[in-house]
């Protein structure tokens, strides 16, 4: 914070060193216990905090503890090259709540990156941290940008069982992990590609809506569950992850699958569980052994359980397929041409069952849900 400070007082380049300091960030998810007034232990460091950042950013800061988890660069690595194997040379890419800017760290030279993250502390330091990309410290409820105006996202999404005010975005009323996937893919040209890791509810939930959204707009070329312990190393969380894959489709092309939109109950070591279409068709894209366990505070759930040293190769192996797969099936990224994105698909409003909703109240993550309010708006 002292580093970004000075950094704005004398409105100057940042150094080499102040550089390797500001790539230590973790993010707002790892000192989570710092906002919370009951816990006498961080006093000192909440005091501190107070003084360095304005009264916006301490709100945003605290706001953002929920889901601001970086993702391990093994995995960033993975999925820019499915995203090439997928035939991305070069263009502008998108990446929604962009943390620190790992994916843009990473990324191959012909990409023209742009982050929207909505905490400005930590858009300042990619912004610092990758001077050539563009950074806007918002939500990405507010962004911009008109439909069809990126070749590509990529990202993990932020997750929470809030539901944002976006009028032209979010008109179905979905959680925001939800709501970011649907308006990327909204803001992807034709025959573009989205490439995201979302919490496993987007693809188990229930209610189908978001996802029959998602498919209004675009094919899921592919999927890979992630096992339990994937995010462990950089983010110090079990949470179960999916990594879509999905194309932007033509205008007035219809879905080549409908099967992902369901997620039907199945038997799991004697307890009944939903598991999206995707994976009763291609189980072999679950990188692990799914079951039910119950840890000694929290009510059972679903885990995926592998040794996580053979992650790296079976999620090369996995991509691999479905890129391979893909070119098979012509749902490769396309050039773009000179059709414009059609502007909204069908709405399927969000009613009953909130996607996410099983995670509140003692989840892994967010960390402490129950302080996210539904009627949050931006
Ligand atoms: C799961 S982290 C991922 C960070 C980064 N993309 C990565 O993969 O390392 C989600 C990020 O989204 C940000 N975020 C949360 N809500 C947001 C919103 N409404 N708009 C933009 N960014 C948001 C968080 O601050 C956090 O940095």
């Amino acid at each position: 914070m002292r580093t970004l400070r000075l950094l704005a007082d004398e409105q100057r380049q940042v150094s080499r060193e102040e550089q390797q300091l500001l790539a230590r960030w973790s993010g707002w998810g790892a000192v989570a216990e710092i906002f919370d007034e009951q816990r006498s232990g961080w006093t000192r460091e909440r005091e501190q905090l107070r003084e360095l950042l304005d009264e916006r950013a301490y709100a945003a800061a605290r706001r953002t503890t929920i889901n601001a988890h970086y993702t391990d660069p093994t995995y960033v690595q993975a999925i820019w090259r499915a995203v090439q194997d997928l035939g991305f040379q070069d263009g502008l890419v998108l990446e929604p709540g962009a943390g620190a800017g790992t994916f843009i760290g990473l990324a191959p030279p012909g990409a023209q990156m742009t982050g929207v993250e909505l905490d400005p502390t930590t858009a300042a330091i990619a912004q610092a941290l990758y001077p050539d990309a563009t950074i806007r410290a918002e939500s990405f409820a507010q962004s911009p940008y008109r439909a069809g105006h990126f070749d590509a996202v990529v990202g993990n999404v932020p997750f929470a069982g809030v539901r944002l005010h976006d009028p032209r975005h979010n008109r179905g009323g979905h959680s925001l992990h939800n709501h970011c996937i649907i308006k990327s893919l909204a803001l992807t040209r034709p025959g573009g590609i989205v490439a995201v890791l979302s919490s496993r509810y987007t693809l188990d939930a229930q209610n189908p809506a978001a996802r029959r959204e998602m498919n209004a707009l675009g094919d899921l070329i592919g999927a890979v569950r992630l096992p339990s312990g994937a995010h462990q190393r950089a983010a110090a969380t079990n949470v179960v992850t999916d990594l879509l894959l999905l194309r932007r489709r033509e205008p007035n092309t219809t879905p080549t699958s409908i099967a992902w939109e369901q997620a039907p109950t199945v038997e799991l070591g004697g307890a009944r569980e939903r598991l999206n279409g995707y994976y009763l068709e291609h189980p072999q894209h679950v990188l692990g052994r799914l079951a039910i366990t119950s840890g000694q505070y929290a009510a059972p759930s679903l885990t995926v359980q592998a040794d996580a040293r053979a992650l790296p190769e079976a999620l090369t192996e996995a991509l691999s397929e479905i890129t391979t797969r893909a070119w098979r099936n012509g749902q490769a990224m396309s050039a773009r041409g000179s059709a414009p994105a059609a502007d909204r698909a069908a709405l399927a409003p969000a009613t009953g069952l909130w996607d996410g909703r099983r995670e509140r109240c003692g989840g892994v993550w967010p960390r402490d849900p129950c302080r996210v309010s539904l009627r949050s708006r931006i």
